[in-house]
């Protein structure tokens, strides 16, 4: 086996000699709020000559991008793709052969269901350079901002991220993906829900397994909702839940509640009271 010496990716060329090409940066925009973007990925977008941008990229991410940038938007609205995969991968290449440094911005990372390697793999293979910058992909977002620990000691000691929703439409096996100390995160897995827990109640999972739905994780109308496998695909529906979110299914989904706000201290003697009132929150 050879080692690959790698070169750090961080340096994101910001000048055009004459007559040189481009580059392209492949930048996961994080989950949704701006401030989980890294400092590479707003370095990136402030150097951009041209940002191709996904749907899930909230407007407070956009706002890092140079004014002088054209802004394109080819992310997908109501299941239509405002411009077919193939037609994105060539724009990107000839942007760059014009000498354009070019930023595909993803939501969360460009590496998790995000088509990131598709991409990669297109544009080195018509000789552009490409550089990839990672993002805080949602479900270790989601999974901190509700205080769930996807791994943990006494309860999980691994956690598989899994698409709902493969290309032609159908949910990958999840047979032995669930079980005592394994904890499952589902991407894109609410419309097929039904068909999940079919799947798993079918492989001998409880239905008594613990799930959390997080809707929107990190914006400001996130929601938390608590489930199990029996109750899942009622309570989607009496919620009304909306994309993006994920389902954490597995024992740890029943933690949650840990994360909320510190149950404030109780004093009998009145001249220990806290000087401010604290108010609980509850998610969903
Ligand atoms: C096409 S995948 C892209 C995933 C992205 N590359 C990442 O790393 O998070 C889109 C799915 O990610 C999940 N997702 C993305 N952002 C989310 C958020 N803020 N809250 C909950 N789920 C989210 C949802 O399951 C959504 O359907």
């Amino acid at each position: 086996m050879n080692a690959i010496n790698t070169p750090r990716s961080d340096v994101v060329p910001t000048s055009k000699g004459a007559g040189s090409i481009g580059a392209v940066s492949l930048v996961g925009a994080g989950p949704g709020a701006a401030d989980l973007l890294t400092i590479r990925a707003a370095k990136a977008l402030e150097s951009a000559d041209v940002v191709y941008y996904d749907s899930l990229v909230d407007a407070s991410v956009l706002a890092h991008i140079s004014p002088k940038a054209r802004r394109i938007f080819v992310g997908k609205r109501k299941g239509f793709s405002a411009m077919p995969q193939q037609d994105i991968q060539d724009r990107m290449r000839d942007d760059a052969l014009a000498g354009h440094q070019v930023v595909r911005l993803k939501g969360g990372d460009p590496f998790i269901f995000g088509r990131g390697g598709e991409e990669l793999a297109d544009l080195r293979a018509s000789g552009i350079s490409v550089k990839v910058v990672p993002g805080v992909t949602s479900a270790i977002a989601a999974a901190a901002e509700t205080g769930i620990p996807l791994t943990h000691r006494d309860v999980a000691t691994s956690v598989t991220f899994v698409t709902g929703h493969t290309l032609d439409g159908s949910i990958p096996e999840l047979d032995g993906l669930v079980s005592s100390k394994r904890t499952l995160v589902i991407y894109m897995g609410v419309s097929n829900a039904g068909t999940i827990v079919k799947q798993l109640l079918g492989a001998g999972v409880p239905d008594s397994t613990p799930v959390a739905v997080i809707e929107r994780a990190t914006l400001p109308d996130q929601r938390l909702i608590e489930a199990t496998l029996k109750t899942l695909t009622e309570d989607l529906g009496i919620n009304d839940v909306v994309t993006p979110a994920l389902l954490v299914i597995g024992d740890v989904a029943a933690l949650g509640v840990l994360g909320a706000e510190p149950t404030p201290p109780v004093h009998t003697n009145p001249e220990l009271s806290e000087p401010f009132a604290w108010v609980h929150h509850p998610m969903g």
